[in-house]
């Protein structure tokens, strides 16, 4: 196992154009194992390879709670979106903060697998969110820029002066 450091927000590589991958080598395949790494360390549920400091359209994904069921997609782009969801959204290269929102509800992205074959593939929900989330860190794009009012701390503490007991 091997973790890669995950830039942060303020580091100017989030806000890059990446580049398609034209084939597959033993580098990327290590850049994706890399980035499962740190994406389960991390417990996040996806991660873009601009997140690592790599300029190469790679993603990894995993909504389940299992942490079981990565998802890889290399040249990703979403060819429908439908409906629309409004929630929080985190980032790992935004650590403690969360804020609200709107994404499509179900987008059907089209992709190359590690072995460069081209697959399909549709997500609602979380899914569906992680994958517009993770797409705009190809394009330079992090979350807060879409957010709508302000971002809040995820910490949450406990006050007891608020016991109404
Ligand atoms: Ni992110």
């Amino acid at each position: 196992m091997a973790t890669r450091n995950i830039r942060y927000m303020g580091d100017s590589i989030l806000e890059k154009t990446a580049k398609p991958v034209k084939e597959m080598s033993e580098k990327i395949k290590t850049l994706i194992e890399d980035m499962l790494d740190t994406m389960y360390e991390a417990q996040g549920v996806g991660l873009a390879a601009p997140q690592v400091g790599i300029l190469k359209r790679v993603v990894v994904i995993d909504v389940t709670p299992e942490g079981d069921s990565p998802i890889i997609l290399i040249n990703p782009e979403i060819i429908e979106a439908d409906g629309e969801q409004v929630g929080d959204e985190g980032c790992l290269s935004v650590p403690g903060k969360a804020g609200r929102v709107t994404r499509p509800n179900r987008v059907k992205v089209r992709a190359l697998n590690e072995n460069m074959e081209e697959f399909e593939i549709e997500g609602e929900g979380l899914l569906a969110r992680a994958f517009c989330h993770e797409i705009d860190h190809l394009d330079g794009k992090l979350y807060v820029s879409l957010v709508e009012g302000s971002l809040h701390d995820t910490v949450v503490y406990e006050d007891e002066d608020e016991d109404e007991e």
